[in-house]
């Protein structure tokens, strides 16, 4: 068990490589961080998966249908040798066959029964003093149970009793415990500045979004939602405000931050107001990638932008009969003139 956690680690530090110790890059934090996702629904049937990210670009993936590491992107690979990844990807790769025979065994020793849901979560971040935080945590049937913290692994103060156990066996492997350490300590602030110096100008990218607004599904009679759809932005933090003036609309719920498809980012702002009263009030968004340039819609002009398109189509259309209409009677009047 010892050596698997130890190589658990290794693997979970390793997908955990990014930190950032480059200076350039000490205004903004790139946490590194790497979910492992373990299912057993059996004695028989399990699979184990990995993904990482650093900051909120996805870096590394590993399903349990392959034997590899996949590098999601061109500088996932860091500053690491070809070598120094070899040996993690053998390291991870012991962990992984060893981390699922382990829990077997602990399912058969403890109280527990399948199906048995594990989630690892583990990584570091570099702050702007170079001084690194590392954690592991491990949730079991999506609770946290148990983290390593300085030197041995802790329970959560209401873990199940049977955690005793377990903690008595993780932590009575000395090897193990230091191996950890140096993997938390050492390894995953390296790998993350290597990582940060590798995918610097993709992490720092600054991506402007797009907003504009709509009415949303009536909230009751005499009432309005006004919609703010704010998109394409990254990185994630951004605000959206509905506004009177410099007022800013206590009212304004903002959805959650969900994410786009290119790895940009979406939110929308919602206000409900007594019909009547949304004449004046504006969305203003504030993101990184604007400078200081807030976008700023008036609902009116929302209104009177898709008004003008209707009264532009609707004009169009006319336009359109007209000539025609034209044409007909120029016809027919040569048709008349022809047969005078
Ligand atoms: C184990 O679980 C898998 C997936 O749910 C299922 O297909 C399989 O029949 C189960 N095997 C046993 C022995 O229960
Ligand atoms: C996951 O991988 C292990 C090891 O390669 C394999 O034994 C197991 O059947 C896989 N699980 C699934 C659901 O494919
Ligand atoms: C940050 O700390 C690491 C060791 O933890 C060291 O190698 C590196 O040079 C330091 N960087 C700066 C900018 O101080
Ligand atoms: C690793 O860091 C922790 C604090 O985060 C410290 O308690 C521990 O002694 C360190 N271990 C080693 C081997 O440096």
């Amino acid at each position: 068990m010892p050596s698997n956690m130890v190589c658990g680690l290794c693997l979970l530090l390793w997908v955990l490589p990014q930190v950032w110790g480059s200076s350039k890059v000490q205004e903004s934090s790139f946490p590194f961080r790497c979910l492992q996702i373990s299912s057993f629904a059996n004695s028989s049937w399990m699979r184990t998966d990995c993904l990482a990210w650093m900051g909120e670009l996805q870096t590394h993936r590993w399903s349990n249908d392959s034997d590899t590491i996949q590098l999601v992107k061109p500088w996932s690979q860091g500053k690491l040798s070809r070598q120094q990844q070899e040996n993690l990807q053998h390291l991870f790769w012991v962990y992984r066959s060893a981390f699922t025979r382990d829990i077997q065994e602990f399912v058969k020793m403890l109280p527990e029964d399948y199906p048995v849901e594990l989630q690892l979560s583990a990584g570091c971040e570099v702050d702007p003093g170079n001084t690194s935080k590392s954690f592991i945590h491990v949730a079991f049937q999506g609770v946290h149970i148990l983290s390593f913290q300085g030197t041995s692994w802790v329970p959560v103060p209401d873990a199940p009793s049977w955690m005793k156990l377990v903690i008595r066996i993780l932590n009575g492997d000395q090897g193990t415990r230091e191996m950890v350490q140096w993997l938390l300590n050492d390894t995953c602030p390296q790998v993350v500045s290597g990582l940060l110096e590798a995918g610097k100008s993709e992490l720092e990218k600054q991506v402007k979004p797009q907003a504009w607004l709509s009415r949303g599904p009536s909230p009751g009679p005499g009432h309005l939602q006004l919609l703010c759809h704010v998109s394409g932005f990254y990185p994630k933090p951004v605000w959206v405000m509905w506004m009177r003036d410099e007022q800013e609309q206590l009212g304004t719920q903002r959805s959650d931050i969900m994410p786009n498809a290119d790895e940009t980012w979406y939110v929308q702002a919602t206000l409900d107001v007594a019909t009547g009263e949304e004449a004046g009030l504006t969305c203003r968004v504030k993101h990184s990638s604007l400078g200081g340039q807030d976008i700023i819609l008036h609902w009116a002009d929302g209104r009177r932008t898709s008004l003008g398109l209707t009264v532009l189509a609707v004009l169009a259309c006319l336009v359109f009969l007209f000539v025609l209409l034209g044409l007909t009677f120029w016809i027919r009047r040569r048709h008349y003139q022809d047969i005078l």
